[in-house]
């Protein structure tokens, strides 16, 4: 049978490679054939693992600033002329404001269980807190319904980097302790809204990515460093954001569990990036160098949350920069999940960089300490997909999935983000052909199912991300998409890791 099915593949690969086949010809040869999952399936896994795909709000929605939609953050940021690759904007994007039963019905048909997609505060706050955007309310509605008509389970994350404008410009945002309540607000309105349907929260997508690039190297909105021309202090407002960050995660747990929790009998959790940092030798010195990697990676937001505390390496590193918890709010903070969605894409070599510390000038990404390294003894780590940061490296997967499990008390895991992307200008034959995509996907999915088979507690699997969409810096020159996205028209056409999945996902009757 393998052979078989492999024998067609390559029949593909020769059409493709001719192009004569043209796009619509691969898409629909593609879908007859039967895909090589490397011996992976529903079946491999443990009974009730779910399996979706995962986007966000601003990348994916479009009419941004439509249908009574107050700005976020991102949608100032990205008309600073120079900030977006081809000075792009989300303002249609793929437009799945309109289109989400096509991409509903996609998911379906490629035999995922669930989608994980975010809800944009200022659609449904305007002005971040206040009058109710109802046409906003609505959108969710539509949407949540025709999941659960599909039979696609809906997971809901409240934020994914899109502060509303009206609270930066109120009281700087995220920098300010007032964003604590009045975003336990807006998910208490969320719970109250959509909990009857809604059974799997997320509070915050990679709250680290968003203190770090927002405020240390001010790469992403609201664009803000030491020397950046928003303001900012790298030295300090990263460490202040991330508290403000764990704390209204926390405050809006405790909504979730007094109110709503016991009735609605749903679960919340948080999202958080993880790269993995294997030390680059066996020195003590490179050890404890990717052990701090670690620690200011996942560490600064996972420790609190299972201990109570920041990690013992950033309170010795950081001192009085590091914001305290009072009594009462570690109480909050400590076991405040439910599950913790890892996002996991990539690794790097670590080593002591030998310098004498600290490195200057003080911010978060120097107080890490550290040197990267891609290659070691002239091996390179993997090979590299378009995003600069992005190696291919199936292994790290194994390695971060585990470490949560060991350091953190095996904790409830969703596998919350995974892919790669290919260039923007690809292609429509070309990006269909996704067979390096494929190969990503069967070899990070075998060694995620390794570490469950080693015990990690994982729950669910989501690839990033189901379509080609607005990638922040990169605007629409990256693509991430298991459904190939034309741009000019936003037709979807599934690539050949769409039907991957499909052959992988298929129930057995
Ligand atoms: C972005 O906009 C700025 C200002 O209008 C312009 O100078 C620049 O050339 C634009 N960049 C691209 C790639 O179009
Ligand atoms: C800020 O600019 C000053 C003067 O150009 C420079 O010495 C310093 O290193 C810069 N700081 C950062 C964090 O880039
Ligand atoms: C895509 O853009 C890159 C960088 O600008 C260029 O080198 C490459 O030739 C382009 N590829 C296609 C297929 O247009």
């Amino acid at each position: 049978m393998r052979s078989f099915s492999l024998l067609l593949l390559f029949f593909i690969l020769a059409a493709v490679g001719c192009s004569a086949a043209g796009d619509a010809g691969t898409a629909k040869t593609a879908s007859r054939v039967r895909f090589d999952t490397g011996g992976l399936s529903r079946e491999a896994f443990p009974a009730g693992f779910v399996f979706g795909t995962a986007a966000s709000a601003y990348q994916v929605e479009g009419m941004a600033l439509k249908d009574g939609r107050g700005p976020s953050i991102w949608d100032v940021f990205v008309k600073i002329p120079g900030e977006i690759a081809n000075n792009a904007t989300a303002d249609v994007s793929v437009d799945e404001y309109h289109r989400y039963k096509e991409d509903v019905d996609i998911m379906k048909k490629m035999n995922f269980d669930a989608y994980r997609f975010s809800i944009s505060w200022s659609r449904i706050f305007p002005n971040g807190a206040g009058k109710v955007n109802w046409e906003g309310v609505s959108y969710y509605n539509r949407l949540i319904n025709y999941m659960l008509k599909k039979g696609v389970t809906p997971y809901a994350n409240l934020y994914h980097y899109d502060l509303p404008e009206a609270l930066e410009k109120q009281y700087n945002g995220l920098l300010s302790p007032k964003v604590v309540e009045a975003y336990a607000d807006y998910a208490d309105f969320c719970f109250k809204t959509f909990g009857d349907r809604v059974k799997n929260w997320f509070t915050f997508n990679e709250p680290r990515v968003v203190a770090a690039l927002g405020y240390d190297d001010g790469t992403f909105a609201p664009g803000r460093c030491t020397n950046c021309s928003a303001g900012g202090n790298s030295a300090t407002e990263p460490y202040i954001v991330a508290h403000n960050l764990i704390l209204s995660h926390a405050a809006a747990v405790k909504r979730y569990r007094e109110k709503y929790q016991a009735k609605q009998k749903g679960r919340i959790g948080i999202l958080l990036d993880f790269v993995w940092y294997e030390a680059l030798t066996s020195s003590t010195a490179d050890q404890a160098a990717a052990q701090r990697a670690r620690d200011f990676h996942v560490g600064w937001f996972l420790h609190p949350i299972i201990y109570g505390e920041y990690p013992k390496t950033i309170q010795e590193i950081v001192k009085e920069r590091l914001p305290k918890f009072t009594e009462e709010e570690v109480k909050m903070v400590k076991g405040s999940i439910d599950y913790v969605g890892i996002n996991q894409y990539t690794t790097y070599y670590m080593y002591d960089p030998h310098q004498p510390e600290p490195q200057k000038p003080t911010s978060y990404a120097n107080d890490w300490h550290v040197g990267y390294a891609y290659e070691r003894d002239g091996v390179p780590i993997g090979p590299r997909a378009h995003s600069n940061w992005l190696y291919i490296v199936p292994w790290g997967m194994y390695k971060a999935v585990s470490y949560v499990k060991e350091h953190y008390c095996n904790p409830t895991v969703i596998l919350s983000e995974n892919g790669m992307d290919d260039p923007g200008n690809i292609t429509l034959p070309k990006g269909l052909h996704d067979t390096t995509r494929i190969n990503y996907y069967k070899s990070y999915i075998t060694e995620l199912k390794k570490a469950i088979d080693d015990g990690a507690n994982v729950i669910g699997y989501f690839a990033w991300s189901l379509l080609d969409n607005f990638e922040w810096k990169s605007g629409y020159t990256s693509r991430f998409g298991i459904v190939y996205v034309d741009f000019t028209n936003l037709k979807r056409y599934p690539k050949m890791s769409a039907y991957w999945f499909r052959d992988m996902l298929k129930r057995k009757n």
